[in-house]
Parts: structure tokens; sequence; C-alpha cells
């Protein structure tokens, strides 16, 4: 039935005893260090099992909230083959949410409950989605900043230890360097258009530049789950890592569309053959976090309004389901 949340849970056996459970772990950990991919049958400690479900339903609530600030624009945008883009782009992410919801249930932890946690405020996204898309020039630089740190981030996340997260992850990304593209050609239109529309264009970056460095998280020395997350290979590099990695691909790529990134200490350092960046403002960022950024508030009033209104769908589903049900029993 449609509204049934009763996912099978993991079977629960005889409690093993220390040795035994010493042994689960030692062969655990065997087969992430060999890279063999952890499927849902296999053993696996609960923490690793809290972590990704933790994680995994962090990044399909991003997916869909993110659909919001996007969705905004999509009766403004300016033709009809940019509405077309834009359409495309938010059902792609609509489209993330639920496989990544799917694979997160395979770990045990239904759909139902992952986003009531969203609805009750128990569960986080992506701190960036609490920014508003104020002109037409920030939907490219959605796309371009936005996607492509979220590409940095599920390239290496397609390459960790769980099955499931790692396939769903591979197929994402290659959409998501569709979004990336189509906002850096939306950003490149304008750089070549009126003053005004390259006026947009850099202040759209100035306001999402620093925003966007934050979706890599802390500071490595201030990530305490980090380590963890490493051994079990659920992160395969680490936040500053993966920052600096979209540095050093994004530099060039604002250079050649003319702007200035909103960073007076952002310079090539020779020596570590990467762009050394100034400090992000962490209070921002845990402002952010603590539900206190733009538009947290508002995305969480759209989100819950958009289950209300759809209440009928899902009753008018189950008494489909429970009528053929019913059928079949004849
Ligand atoms: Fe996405
Ligand atoms: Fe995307």
């Amino acid at each position: 039935m449609y509204g049934d949340t009763s996912i099978q849970k993991p079977m629960k056996i005889a409690e093993p005893t220390s040795e035994e459970q010493a042994k689960l772990e030692a062969r655990f950990q065997q087969m992430v260090d060999d890279d063999i991919k952890i499927e849902p049958q296999d053993w696996m400690p609960d923490a690793y099992r809290k972590t990704l479900v933790r994680q995994m339903s962090q990044h399909a609530h991003s997916e869909v909230i993110g659909m919001q600030p996007e969705g905004n624009w999509l009766t403004r945008a300016p033709s009809l083959r940019r509405k077309v883009i834009l359409l495309a782009k938010i059902q792609d992410e609509g489209g993330h949410g639920l496989y990544i919801y799917s694979a997160a249930e395979t770990l045990g932890t239904s759909r139902e409950d992952m986003c009531k946690a969203l609805r009750d405020g128990k569960a986080k996204y992506s701190s960036i989605f609490n920014y508003p898309a104020l002109t037409w020039a920030d939907i490219g630089t959605i796309g371009w900043l936005v996607d492509g740190a979220a590409i940095t981030n599920q390239v290496a996340l397609s390459k960790g230890s769980y099955g499931p997260y790692c396939r769903a992850m591979i197929r994402i990304c290659k959409e998501e360097s569709f979004h990336q593209r189509q906002g850096y050609e939306l950003l490149l239109s304008l750089s070549k258009g009126t003053a005004e529309q390259k006026a947009m264009l850099q202040d759209s970056v100035n306001r999402f530049w620093w925003p966007s460095l934050m979706m890599f998280g802390p500071n490595d020395a201030d990530s305490p789950h980090s380590a963890q997350s490493m051994k079990w290979k659920i992160k395969k590099k680490s936040n500053d890592q993966l920052r600096q990695e979209f540095i050093d691909a994004t530099v060039p790529q604002a250079e050649f569309l003319g702007i200035t990134l909103p960073d007076p200490d952002l310079k090539w350092n020779e020596e570590r053959g990467h762009y050394d960046y100034g400090e992000i403002d962490w209070e921002e960022f845990a402002h952010v976090i603590k539900g206190n950024g733009p538009c947290n508030k508002q995305r969480a009033a759209a989100y819950t309004k958009a289950h209300e209104d759809g209440a009928w769908v899902r009753e008018a589903a189950n008494a489909y389901a429970a009528k053929h049900a019913a059928q079949a029993a004849e």
C-alpha cells in the first residue's frame, strides 16, 4: 500500500557474544579496506548504519528542499528555453531525493519516518538552501556554484563503501554535471550582456561564493566524526580537501566569466599548487545551521504545506490500493 510505512527491519537474531562481535567487526572492516561494497544484507556495526541513515536522509532532504529557491523563478524565466531547462533541473532534484530515500530505506528506516523528522525540525539539510534566490542571475549561480560543490562532494561519495548509496551517486552525478553546465552557460550569457546584466551576475556571485564554500562543512580540525567516517569509507576525502578541490576548479571558471570572487585573500600558491583562500565566517554558518538563516522558516513552512496539500493524494492512493488488495483476496 502506498502509505504503508512498514519497512522490513533488519532481522533481530540473538545478540552476538563480545567475541563474535569482534569477529564480525573485523570482517566488516576488512571488506571496507578491500573496497568490497557493503550491501543491505551484510552485517554492519550499528553506528555505521546510523551514520549512513543520518547522512543519506540529510542528503535526500537537501535535494528536495533545494527545489524551493529555484522553483521560485519558474514563472519568471526569461524565455521558453530557459524555463524548460530550469523545470527539467528542478525535476531532477526531486528525483535525486527519491533515489536517495530509496537507498536509505535499504538500511531499515522508512521514507515516511525520514520525512517526518524533517517536518518536525529534527532533521537537517544543506545550509545553502536557506539563502534566497533574489535575482535571475542566482539561478545561474546556483547551478554553477551550488551544483558544482555538490558534484565535488558526490563524486567522492560515489566511491564510498555502501553499495546502494554509491550506485545512486553515480547516476545523480551525471545529472549534476548537466545542472552545473546549464548554470554556467546562463552566467556566460549574462557576462556578455548589458552593464546591468554584468552587475547582476557579479552581485549574485558575491552573495553565493561564501555559502557555497560552507557546503563542505566545518574545517577538518572541527569535524569530530570525520575520522570514523573516513575509516568506514563513508567519506573518502576530508571537508577541507573537497573544499580545496572545488576552489581550484572554480577560480579559472570565474576568470573566464570576467568576474571577481569576493575574497581578497584568494590567490594561487605556487608552492602548494593550490589556491589560498580567506577564513570562512563560521559564525554565519552556525547561525544558519541553528535555523536562523534568511529562509529557514520559509523553507520549513513550504515543505509542510506541500505535505498537507498532498494528503488527499495519499488517501486516494491508499483507498485504491486497498480496493485492489480486497479484489485480489476474493
Ligand atoms: Fe541533485
Ligand atoms: Fe543538481
